[in-house]
């Protein structure tokens, strides 16, 4: 039997906070108790005192080893699932991508190749459509019922992923029929391509420009307009890594309205602007994403969208290419630079950085980053919370050690840091995974393999 009692902390959930001590047994909290009123025995004893004790961070999206743009993301599930471990993330939710011309299901089943045997935290999957048809849409509600209750479509990158709007309508229809939700890269893809020939025609080559194609109101436009086609479906949506604010305003009225409509962002949006993409000797190549950074002055949008709750989460969009040899497939094109930034070991700490800047409350950081993220993705109540019978996936959290975030010390496999140099408040100490200590006191103790595939129930948007 292996009991761990985790004594003297605060324990934050999305709901509360309490001084409380926890007893884990068999990978799974089975009870809090008021401090020092309890006289449980264990076999090992965390002393959290002056700390935080808190859920495991739930990322729902992250793209491990992900094919694109003419290369490959360069975390695999073993390197990216460990540095999410260090970044106090204890779950991640990928995407398989169905190949044009074969089933969604060959498509998960070659992502749990991928990441079986080699995960340091426990897994699960959306898939991505990258063909809607017959077939394909009859093979959705199956899908749901062997945990895979969520599927991205993409308004951009015609010829790649992108869908029609005769075809997303349709795959809502049957996501809205199965408790299914369809996950949605909101940009007008066929409108950002003319403007990418038009600005590659004028010279326009280098990385700045990436971000002045792929227009704001793009983004808005192709939100509103899957806003409209979920509502005449009657299906839920989640448009994912939202930037822009008049995104974010679309998403608002939507809600105001009482639509099924949620929105993610991410960390980049919150912290990086254009300046980072402006930076000279193509440096800017480091951050290239799409939807794109924004000029600063949308950050406040989405930290008021995120106080609202017009925005419900944040994940990473963790998706790494190094800087040298692959971002430099783009040079003297930026429309060539794979897209993605890395980030999944720097999504809690950032965003407890927020806590401490006064954006958002400490509540508020782990409803956002844990069990949000769980809810609405069939997860909750195993993952996202601290309670009896959750999931031990637990982080000991000191909030007052000071770091700086560096490609010299982070633990993912890329050669830079979207935030190198950046001081923050806040650090992971101890991290167990279903009980498991994985990160002892800042040393790894993790091994590849332990972490599982979870399959996930229906999203619970609603509850
Ligand atoms: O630039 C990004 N976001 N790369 C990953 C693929 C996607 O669209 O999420
Ligand atoms: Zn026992
Ligand atoms: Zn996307
Ligand atoms: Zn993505």
């Amino acid at each position: 039997m292996t009991r761990t009692l985790i004594t003297g902390g605060l324990v934050i959930t999305a709901a509360d906070e309490l001084h409380a001590d926890v007893l884990i047994e068999h990978g799974r909290v089975v009870a809090l108790a008021a401090p020092e009123t309890q006289e449980w025995t264990a076999d090992r004893v965390i002393d959290a005192s002056q700390k935080y004790v808190i859920p495991g961070g739930v990322d729902a999206h992250t793209h491990m080893e992900l094919p694109f743009g003419g290369t490959f993301a360069s975390d695999t599930f073993e390197t990216g699932t460990r540095a999410a471990a260090w970044g106090g993330t204890t779950t991640i939710v990928d995407f398989a991508v169905q190949v044009k011309g074969e089933s969604l299901h060959a498509g998960l089943n070659a992502w749990m190749e991928k990441a079986d045997g080699n995960c340091a935290i426990d897994y699960a999957f959306h898939v991505i459509m990258s063909d809607v048809n017959e077939t394909t849409l009859r093979e959705m509600p199956k899908l749901i019922e062997h945990g895979v209750s969520s599927f991205k479509l993409f308004m951009a990158y015609p010829g790649v992923f992108f869908s029609d709007d005769g075809q997303i309508l349709r795959a809502m229809q049957v996501a809205g029929d199965a408790g299914g939700l369809i996950m949605m890269h909101a940009e007008n893809g066929i409108a950002i391509d003319v403007l990418v020939e038009q600005a590659l025609a004028r010279g326009e080559t280098d990385p700045r420009y990436h971000g002045e194609v792929r227009k704001a109101l793009l983004e808005a436009e192709a939100t509103h307009r899957a806003i409209q086609l979920a509502r005449v479906a009657g299906a839920p949506l989640y448009v994912v890594h939202v930037s822009a604010q008049e995104a974010v305003a679309e998403l608002a009225a939507a809600r105001d309205m009482g639509l099924p409509v949620f929105g993610e962002t991410c960390p980049q949006y919150l912290f990086l602007s254009t300046d980072n993409l402006a930076e000279p000797d193509f440096e800017g190549a480091k951050y290239v994403c799409s939807t794109p950074l924004r000029p600063k002055e949308h950050q406040a949008a989405l930290w008021r969208g995120l106080r609202t709750n017009d925005l419900q989460v944040v994940s990473t969009d963790h998706c790494p290419f190094c800087f040298v040899g692959q971002k430099d497939l783009g040079r003297g094109d930026f429309s060539k630079i794979p897209n993605g930034l890395p980030g999944v070991e720097n999504r809690m700490d950032l965003l407890h950085q927020a806590v401490v800047d006064g954006h958002i409350s400490r509540r508020r950081w782990i409803e956002i980053a844990c069990a949000t993220p769980a809810r609405m993705f069939g997860l909750y109540p195993q993952k996202g919370t601290i309670a009896p019978g959750a999931d031990a996936d637990v982080v000991i959290y000191d909030p007052h050690a000071t770091q700086t975030l560096s490609a010299e010390t982070h633990h993912m496999n890329v050669d830079y840091s979207a935030y190198e140099g950046k001081t923050v408040t806040g650090q992971v100490e101890t991290v167990l995974s279903r009980g498991e200590v994985v990160i002892d006191q800042r040393k790894y103790v993790g091994h590849a393999g332990r972490g599982v595939f979870v399959p996930r129930g229906l999203c619970q948007y609603l509850g």
